[in-house]
């Protein structure tokens, strides 16, 4: 599974002094080649510096996790849309007790730790002990050093380079913490506007002009003028899409917010009042998660953007879940998010990683002091995100975890939609990748975004009406304020879904690119579009517009969860993990197909959109009346 788990190092050195006689096999678990952008190294770390050394073990049947989605996403399979209980998710991916013996038996043997400072999580997938610096580097054949951030000066422990487990026991083993693994806080995909762009890290030297968006003054609510603002009504015709829910008592649709993006809730009624007045007074349902709130001093612009068109396209009967996510002060990630929802995820599969993830109670002043959430919060058909990473950002442990609990959240019929980022090939800051996988500017490989590399999510490109040209002509991939996020991963690969469709783009389009310049073997994205430039937002009283791929994953995750509703009415169960649907011959042709434009980037054009599926708008925007009846005949 790891890269990296099985290059046999053999240095003498990690050899451990006990057992001379007999030298244990030592390989690195998992390497970081770089640190994240702007972490530099201060000093060793104090040996006798106290670490909760947690053990992630290896779940059982994660291999077979893509076998058993097909089963019930494939749309010729004859289990489709038989998803799993909450349940039987759990028991499938349970770890060994072998991989629990293996571990504690390596602490306790070569690391000299006691058996009564070993815990084991109640779901049985955590080891854990505290243990002080020298203890861990002894251990993980590693050494732990003190990084600083050059912008705020925070300090973080972190090991160098890589960590070492023996070969036995490697294989029970995911993902140990706290190692490699830095605090790069979520980013937005969002254009928005105020002062909250130039304060996004990343967003420095990115693109010619900020994309910010003007204050309207003249509201159109006619068709005409879709070529400058795009409106609910802009939208529906884009889309065909109208329909009415008549199953929104058993129907859902959430969207994730990560505070302080937040938004003012009068807001919607300013908006309503002027697109949808039937509207007027409606509000999402808020499911706070590690102390997440409504703002009112927060940040506006993403959240406002993605719950105005959501409530504004599911329409009035269907009600809206907002995740609000993390405190004012450390914030969170998609990691917090997944174990609100999924109590089995805060220890079964990975936990979370303390320099990564929000870590509650939140003991700084200001800070969530409850408990960080573990299951028990509801979980929605459809949950729409526009924040993301870029891959570099992050180690492939992490991600992998996380997108396996994509997958198996998928297995019970959820479908995860997230924006495919907006800044082409390259970084938000407009770096790119250099052949050892470092971010710096001016570097020639393609830096992918994450989670869009991740099979499990439905990733979102954006789209944009043609200035001059009518919404009833086709769209161009997005080619004004920013580029659509596009490409291959280098940590997942393709999967069975997309093979056809991807290899059809390779050979009949080539990209100019030299070998290595993207990953020509990886996850392609994105899956589909929708359009992502000059939404009508309201953001305190006033209209603004906003661009980003950020506006095209609600308004596709709202046209999926209308299709939800329908198949929900007869009977039927939600589309669930939706790719291998959406890819098949009976639905693909029923979007509209993206044929101009591009997604530019480090120092190129990026990759061309061209007729069937391209890595700038996957598939094409959705055509919800050919859709809606394609998806009401699987059964
Ligand atoms: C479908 O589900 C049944 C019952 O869970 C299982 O036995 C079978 O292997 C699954 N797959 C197929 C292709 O029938
Ligand atoms: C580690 O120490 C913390 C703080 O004292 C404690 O809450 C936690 O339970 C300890 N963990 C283990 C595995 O002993
Ligand atoms: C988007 O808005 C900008 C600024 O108002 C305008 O220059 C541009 O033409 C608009 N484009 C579209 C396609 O709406
Ligand atoms: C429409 O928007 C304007 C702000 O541009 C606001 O003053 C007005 O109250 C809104 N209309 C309605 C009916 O809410
Ligand atoms: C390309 O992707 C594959 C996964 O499909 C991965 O194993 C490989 O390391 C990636 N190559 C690079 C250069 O990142
Ligand atoms: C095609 O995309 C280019 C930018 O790449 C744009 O200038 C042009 O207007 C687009 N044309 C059509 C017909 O979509």
């Amino acid at each position: 599974m790891l890269l990296t788990r099985f290059l046999v190092l053999g240095l003498a050195s990690f050899a451990v002094a006990t057992r001379v006689s007999e030298p244990v096999k030592r390989v690195a678990h998992e390497i970081r080649r770089s640190l994240p952008h702007g972490w530099s190294l201060v000093r060793r770390a104090e040996p006798d510096v106290i670490l909760p050394l947690s053990v992630g073990l290896v779940q059982s049947n994660l291999e077979n996790l893509e076998t058993y989605l097909l089963d019930v996403a494939h749309p010729e399979s004859p289990n489709y849309s038989k998803h799993w209980t909450p349940a039987q998710v759990a028991d499938a991916f349970r770890p060994s007790t072998e991989s629990v013996d293996a571990v504690r038996e390596w602490l306790i043997e070569d690391g000299s730790i006691d058996a009564s400072r070993i815990v084991l999580s109640k779901s049985g997938s955590w080891v854990t002990a505290n243990v002080t610096v020298s203890e861990a580097e002894r251990l993980l054949g590693t050494e732990y050093f003190v990084y600083a951030h050059s912008e705020d000066g925070r300090e973080h422990i972190a090991c160098h380079g890589a960590y070492h487990v023996p070969e036995t026991v490697s294989r029970h083993v995911d993902i140990i913490t706290p190692t490699l693994h830095f605090d790069v806080k979520v980013r937005r995909h969002g254009s928005t506007d105020r002062a909250t762009a130039a304060k996004q890290v990343g967003s420095v030297g990115f693109g010619a002009a900020p994309k910010i968006g003007d204050v309207i003054h003249t509201i159109f609510t006619d068709l005409e003028h879709c070529d400058e603002t795009i409106t609910l009504a802009c939208l529906r015709v884009l889309y065909d899409f109208v329909y009415q829910p008549v199953a929104a008592d058993k129907n859902s649709i959430g969207v994730v917010e990560y505070t302080p993006q937040s938004h003012n809730p009068s807001d919607f009624d300013v908006f309503f009042g002027n697109y949808s007045k039937n509207q007027v007074g409606e509000r999402p349902t808020l499911v706070s998660i590690d102390g997440g709130f409504i703002d009112p001093e927060g940040d506006f612009g993403e959240s406002s953007l993605d719950l105005q068109y959501v409530l504004g396209l599911v329409g009035t009967k269907q009600n809206v879940l907002l995740y609000q996510t993390g405190d004012n002060v450390e914030g969170a990630s998609f990691n917090n998010l997944l174990d609100g929802i999924d109590g089995s995820y805060c220890t079964f599969e990975g936990g979370d990683d303390p320099s990564q993830d929000g870590i509650y109670p939140d003991t700084d002043p200001g800070g969530y002091a409850g408990p960080e959430d573990c299951g028990g919060k509801p979980t929605a058909y459809v949950i729409s995100t526009s924040y993301g990473y870029q891959e570099a950002d992050l180690t492939p442990a992490y991600m992998q975890r996380q997108c396996a609990e994509y997958g198996k959240l998928s297995l019970t019929g959820i479908t995860f939609v997230y924006s495919s980022g907006d800044s082409g090939v390259a970084g938000p800051d407009g770096s790119c990748l250099t052949e050892d996988g470092q971010q710096e500017l001016g570097a020639p490989r393609f830096s992918p975004t994450f989670p869009g590399g991740c099979p499990y999510v439905t990733s979102v490109g954006a789209t944009q009406v043609v200035p001059g040209h009518k919404v009833t002509d086709r769209e161009s991939a997005v080619f004004q304020r920013f580029p659509s996020g596009g490409g291959f991963s280098n940590v997942f690969p393709r999967s069975s879904f997309q093979k056809a469709a991807v290899a059809g783009y390779l050979e009949k389009y080539p990209p100019p690119y030299a070998a290595g310049i993207f990953n020509s073997t990886g996850r392609a994205f994105p899956d589909v579009a929708a359009n992502g430039l000059n939404y009508s937002v309201v953001l305190n009283g006033q209209f603004r517009l906003i661009s980003g791929t950020s506006a095209s994953a609600p308004t596709f995750a709202s046209i999926l969860s209308a299709i939800n509703d329908a198949r929900l009415a007869v009977g039927k169960k939600p589309v669930g993990w939706v790719n291998p649907a959406l890819y098949s011959p009976t639905i693909s042709w029923a979007f509209n197909d993206i044929i101009n434009g591009s997604n530019p980037g480090c120092g190129t054009n990026g990759f061309a959109a061209r007729p069937g599926w391209d890595p700038v708008s996957g598939l094409g925007t959705p055509n919800f009346l050919k859709l809606l009846p394609q998806f009401l005949l699987l059964p």
